[in-house]
């Protein structure tokens, strides 16, 4: 069976000035059932991001994959799915070894910035 994943662009994030930006360059993949899979993720942040990714089958909502906070680079998440995070490269691609028919969704790779830092900014300011 042939199975289509696509990856949809990025969501961005504003906070005040600074604009953070993902993109994600594999808008259809298209992979026979048991193959490997990675859908690519760059992003554009100077500071340590928070990731995610998000999947979202036709007539659903968004759900929720895997997250990168810090740590161990390598994310294990729900189905088999894991992402990597790349500070080097600014990436975080999401990857499957052996996908089922039933991942043909559409993917979204998201960045938050780390909102705490802001939260002591903020709090410096009064
Ligand atoms: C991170 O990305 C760089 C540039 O693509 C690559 O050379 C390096 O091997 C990657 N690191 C890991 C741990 O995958």
């Amino acid at each position: 069976m042939l199975l289509v994943l696509i990856s949809f662009l990025g969501i961005h994030y504003f906070l005040g000035v600074q604009t953070q930006t993902v993109s994600q360059s594999d808008a259809h993949v298209t992979v026979l059932e048991g193959d490997s899979v990675e859908l690519r993720c760059k992003y554009s942040y100077s500071r340590t991001p928070y990731l995610f990714w998000y999947i979202q089958h036709h007539g659903h909502g968004l759900q929720f994959l895997l997250k990168y906070y810090s740590g161990d680079p390598v994310v294990r998440g729900t189905n088999g799915f894991e992402a990597e995070f790349n500070k080097s490269d600014s990436s975080f691609h999401l990857r499957k070894a052996s996908v089922h028919w039933s991942d043909s969704a559409v993917y979204f790779c998201a960045l938050s910035a780390q909102c705490l830092r802001l939260q002591g900014e903020l709090i410096t300011n009064l």
